[in-house]
């Protein structure tokens, strides 16, 4: 053992044997493929919006005075503050999109059954996060768009029953925007929710090292044959590295060819004509135009309970009744309906 390799072991005491048992967790063999194992890559790209968002951290200031000015100054005067703020964006939407696709795997494999139900809550809660992580930061810009959408979210929070007043003074920090929101929306988007985020991901993947993952069966695989595996490290994390290296070269060529735009800077005077939340929110935002303000917004807490308890209600299903595969009938379902729901809300104005 070299003398450096030696001093380390004397101060730290932990053998290379114990890292490779660590980290040679062996995985079922459909891991091989990318779409079986989609969670690694929102964890990759929160690794890209942490890093992005620092270095645009050092420019931006969070009031309603300087807000506006410190973004066009990242746009158009920091040197490669247009790329990082449009990676920033992208990352984003690639993150939000790989959460969605990552949730769905779970969902139609069913690997949310027993004894995952508790991991699937933490994930609804992850999925929950990165959203409030995409609504807290459109807010930031205060462009028109921005500040009229952080109007709306917070008069949605508001209608909620019994807790919405609280709600919404908790997020604006007083009745309605004021020099206060900003700040408070900046604390959420860079500390509160990010650090949540970490806390939710040591958990969720903890638990997924201590139950394995899901075990599958598939068609063309002979019964009582022995399971294949192969190994985390550092097998696995090939796979993950080559997602990562194509996802690089597909944010950089969008972040260069569509990068990030700046609107006009927020009237609170002046409503503007068209109000757009970001995509991911198309969908709520339509149920919310569909129906009056209480039934949308109550409707949608109980979509979102039923969510959460999705594990325990697909129990109920398959031992009382005689649809066992109504999950994925109701799955088929929920997804072309936020499909048509956020096309819906696309392609019309209003
Ligand atoms: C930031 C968001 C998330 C990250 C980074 C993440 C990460 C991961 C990773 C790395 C795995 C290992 C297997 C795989 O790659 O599929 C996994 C599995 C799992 N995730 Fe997530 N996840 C996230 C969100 C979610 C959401 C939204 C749900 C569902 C509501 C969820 C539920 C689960 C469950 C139940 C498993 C176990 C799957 C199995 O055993 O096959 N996760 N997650």
């Amino acid at each position: 053992m070299s003398r450096l390799a030696a001093w380390f072991q004397e101060r730290i005491p932990v053998s290379g044997e114990q890292l490779r048992e660590l980290t040679n967790e062996p995985v079922p063999n459909h891991l091989k493929k990318w779409w079986f194992a989609l969670g690694g890559t929102p964890a990759y790209l929160f690794t890209v919006q942490i890093v992005t968002g620092i270095l645009l951290a050092v420019y931006y200031q969070p009031s309603a005075a300087t807000a506006y000015e410190s973004v066009r100054y990242i746009t158009e005067e920091a040197a490669f503050g247009w790329f990082l703020r449009s990676l920033h964006k992208w990352g984003a939407t690639f993150m939000i999109a790989a959460v969605i696709l990552h949730q769905m795997r779970v969902y139609f494999t069913g690997a949310y059954r027993k004894p995952r139900e508790i991991n699937w809550v933490i994930g609804m809660s992850l999925l929950m996060t990165t959203l409030m992580l995409g609504f807290t930061g459109y807010c930031l810009v205060y462009e028109q768009l921005s500040y009229w959408g952080a109007a709306v979210g917070a008069n949605i929070a508001g209608g909620v029953p019994v807790v919405g007043d609280f709600m919404r003074e908790m997020l604006l920090g007083g009745e309605g925007y004021n020099p206060r929101t900003l700040p408070r929306f900046f604390i959420l988007h860079a500390a509160v929710l990010p650090g949540a985020l970490v806390l939710l991901l040591i958990v969720h993947i903890a638990i997924i090292r201590m139950q394995g993952v899901t075990e599958m069966r598939f068609e063309n695989e002979p019964e009582g044959e022995e399971k294949k595996t192969f190994n985390f490290f550092p097998d696995h994390m090939y796979t993950e590295l080559i997602v990562g290296l194509a996802l690089m070269v597909i944010l950089t060529a969008l972040s260069t060819l569509v990068p990030a735009t700046l609107g006009p800077k927020a009237d609170p005077l002046t409503t503007p004509e068209i109000i757009k939340p970001e995509w991911f929110f198309y969908v709520a935002f339509r149920w919310l135009k569909l129906f009056s303000a209480t039934v949308a917004i109550v409707s949608t807490g109980f979509i979102v309970f039923t969510m959460f308890a999705w594990p325990w209600i697909d129990d109920l299903i398959r031992k009382k009744t005689r649809f066992a595969d109504a999950s994925i009938w109701i799955g088929i379902a929920g997804a072309l309906t936020l499909i048509a729901l956020t096309l819906w809300e696309a392609l019309v104005a209003h």
